[in-house]
């Protein structure tokens, strides 16, 4: 990865600070192209590289990636053994070259039902980028955004039983400090490709207030500059956060 600095003059002023992406296509690339569904989801993960270093040039700090929803597990024993075995072989690959460009990588979901091999790398990728700034890369990873509700209300509930929580202090601010994402802003622009304008149980608190994009661009073929176009779009836009312009 480079480390060259971003060029200012291509960040946008009241850009998104925070944008989500839900990567979605790489099945029907590969199909296109009569090869398997993997093939697809191994140019989707060559992609993810370059979005991560054009984000400092679009003035972005913090990206969020859905690799994996707790969904995802419905697909064919094949599919979900090769996603797996990509996420393994990607944190292993990618481990120095983010660490030198100055990501600081974190994941969200829930950890139980993952391979221990995984989840250790998770955690070294993790560790080895704790004391990076440049960009914030936060990747999904078994993540459902009612799952991880719930599993924050759980351990609010257990607060409240211990007497560490009094009930009547719960609150907006309360539950987010409990979700996987306690310590990231909220996404200002949620982005999916491929064409289908759906949610797909993403960020569903931390989204309240974002914009979204739905793209017709299949992930593998997502650039920097569509990427840079919507940082752009989203620049353009008044948001007021439900109240009036004065
Ligand atoms: C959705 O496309 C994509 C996924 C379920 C997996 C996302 C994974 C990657 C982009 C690759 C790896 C990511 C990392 C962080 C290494 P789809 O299979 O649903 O496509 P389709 O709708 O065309 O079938």
């Amino acid at each position: 990865m480079s480390s060259a600095d971003a060029s200012p003059s291509q960040i946008v002023p009241g850009g998104p600070r925070h944008v989500a992406i839900i990567m979605d296509g790489n099945g029907r690339w590969a199909t296109q192209r009569g090869r398997p569904r993997l093939f697809g989801h191994h140019a989707g993960a060559k992609r993810v590289r370059e979005v991560v270093e054009a984000c400092p040039d679009f003035g972005v700090e913090y990206l969020t990636i859905f690799a994996f929803s707790t969904e995802n597990w419905k697909r064919t024993q094949v599919e979900v053994a090769g996603l797996m075995s990509l996420f393994r072989r990607y944190i292993s690959k990618e481990t120095r070259g983010l660490s030198e460009f100055g990501a600081r990588v974190r994941f969200i979901g829930d950890r139980v039902r993952l391979d221990k091999k995984l989840v250790k790398l998770m955690n070294e990728l993790e560790e080895a980028t704790a004391h990076n700034t440049r960009v914030h890369l936060t990747i999904a990873l078994n993540y459902g955004g009612r799952d991880e509700v719930a599993r924050a209300t759980q351990r609010l509930a257990q607060d409240v039983a211990a007497g560490l929580l009094n009930p009547d202090d719960v609150d907006e601010e309360t539950l987010p400090k409990y979700l996987d994402t306690y310590v990231l802003p909220d996404p200002d622009l949620v982005i999916r490709t491929s064409g289908e304008a759906r949610i797909s149980n993403f960020l569903l608190w931390q989204s309240a207030y974002a914009e979204y994009e739905f793209i017709d661009t299949l992930w593998p073929d997502f650039s920097k500059e569509e990427f840079g176009s919507l940082c752009a779009a989203y620049g353009g836009r008044d948001r007021r956060f439900g109240a009036v312009k004065t």
